[in-house]
C-alpha cells in the first residue's frame, strides 16, 4: 500500500514537472527536421514552418536536412528524439503515410509513432522532362517510353519519395519500368536533369516551376484534374487521357507520440495562426500549393488525412508491385 502510494506521488510529480515545461515552452531553440535535401520542395515548405513557429512562439525553430532512405532517416530521427516539442518534423506523404509500401522494417510506424500538429500544404505534381528530351505531351511520351525504356533515367528523392510514388503511379499506368535513379531530394535531381543526365521526374509543382518557367526543362503534364494558373499552358493528366498520374501530396508537421499536450496545442496554434496570414497563404499559392479550408489543417484533420491516404494509396502501390 505505501508503495502504491508512493508511486501515485511520484506519478503526481512527474505530471507537474511536465506541465510546467510545457508551459514554459519553447525555452530554448528547436529543430525542424526536413528529411530531404536543401533547396527541394520539403524544405522550402520546412523553412515557412520554421518561420511561422519562429514568429509566433518567440524561440529559434531551426531547419536540419536529415536526408536518406526516401526521407525515412530524418522520420526515424525524429520518432526516437525525446517527445518534448524540441524535435519536429517536417514530413509528408511519403514519410508520414505511406513509407510502410516500402521499407517492410521500417523503423517507425508513421501513425504509432507521430502525433500530427498540423498540414502545411498540398502540392499537384508535374512531370518535367530535360529540355531537349524528345516528347512534348504525355501522348509523345507514352509513345517515346514504350518504345525506348532502355534509355531511360528517371530522377527521385528515394524509394518512398513523392516523387518516387508519383512516377510510380505514371509507370503502373504506361506499363513501363524504366531506371529509377535515387538522390537525396529533388533539388539535385533538377541538377541532375538541368546537365542532361536524368531524363525527367515527377516533382511537386514548386520543385522545378522557376526552371520551367526560364525554359531550362519542360513540364509535360500536371498530374491533376484542374490546371495550375501558374502554368495555364501545362495541361493535365486528365486532359491527356492518363488519369491514373493524378497526385498532389500533402506536407504536414509531425511530433513524436508522447508529446505533452499543451505542447502539441502551442505549436498547432502557431501553425494555424501563421497558415491564415494572407502573405503567408499568397507565397504558398506563389508555390503552386492547393489551397486548403482552415478546417483541414489541425491535428484532428491531418490524422484523419495519413489514414485515408494510407488506405487509398498502400492498395494501389501494391498493385503497382511495391512491398
Ligand atoms: C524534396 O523536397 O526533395 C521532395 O519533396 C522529396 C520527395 O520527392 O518526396
Amino acid at each position: 500500500m505505501a508503495k502504491q502510494l508512493i508511486s501515485a506521488a511520484v506519478l503526481l510529480a512527474m505530471a507537474g514537472i511536465n506541465g510546467a515545461w510545457a508551459e514554459d515552452y519553447p525555452a530554448r531553440t528547436a529543430t525542424i527536421i526536413v528529411p530531404f535535401a536543401a533547396g527541394g520542395p520539403a524544405d522550402i515548405t520546412g523553412r515557412i514552418v520554421a518561420d511561422i513557429l519562429s514568429r509566433y512562439l518567440g524561440q529559434k525553430f531551426v531547419v536540419e536536412n536529415v536526408v536518406g532512405a526516401g526521407g525515412t532517416t530524418g522520420a526515424i530521427r525524429a520518432a526516437r528524439a525525446p517527445a518534448d516539442g524540441y524535435t519536429i518534423l517536417s514530413g509528408h506523404l511519403g514519410t508520414n503515410a505511406l513509407a510502410p509500401a516500402f521499407y517492410p522494417n521500417l523503423g517507425y510506424d508513421p501513425q504509432r509513432d507521430f502525433e500530427p500538429i498540423g498540414l502545411t500544404a498540398e502540392y499537384p505534381e508535374l512531370l518535367v522532362a530535360r529540355k531537349d528530351f524528345p516528347a512534348n505531351n504525355l501522348k509523345e511520351f507514352v509513345a517515346y517510353t514504350k518504345a525506348n525504356p532502355e534509355k531511360l533515367n528517371v530522377g527521385h528523392a528515394g524509394l518512398g519519395s513523392v516523387s518516387y510514388i508519383g512516377c510510380l503511379l505514371l509507370h503502373s499506368a504506361i506499363g513501363i519500368k524504366p531506371t529509377m535513379v535515387p538522390f537525396t531530394g529533388t533539388a539535385p535531381v533538377l541538377n541532375a536533369m538541368l546537365a542532361g543526365q536524368v531524363d525527367y521526374e515527377c516533382d511537386p509543382v514548386l520543385g522545378t516551376l522557376g526552371q520551367i518557367q526560364a525554359g531550362s526543362v519542360k513540364a509535360l503534364a500536371i498530374a491533376s484534374r484542374k490546371r495550375s494558373p501558374l502554368l495555364p499552358d501545362v495541361p493535365t493528366s486528365h486532359e491527356q487521357g492518363l488519369p491514373q498520374f493524378d497526385m498532389a501530396p500533402f506536407y504536414g508537421v509531425f511530433v513524436p507520440t508522447g508529446t505533452p499536450q499543451a505542447i502539441v496545442d502551442k505549436l498547432a496554434d502557431a501553425l494555424s495562426k501563421g497558415l491564415n496570414e494572407e502573405a503567408v497563404q499568397k507565397r504558398l499559392a506563389e508555390l503552386g500549393a492547393e489551397s486548403v479550408e482552415p478546417s483541414r489543417r489541425g491535428p484532428k484533420a491531418l490524422a484523419d488525412l495519413v489514414k485515408s491516404e494510407a488506405a487509398r494509396l498502400l492498395p494501389i502501390l501494391k498493385a503497382a508491385g511495391e512491398k
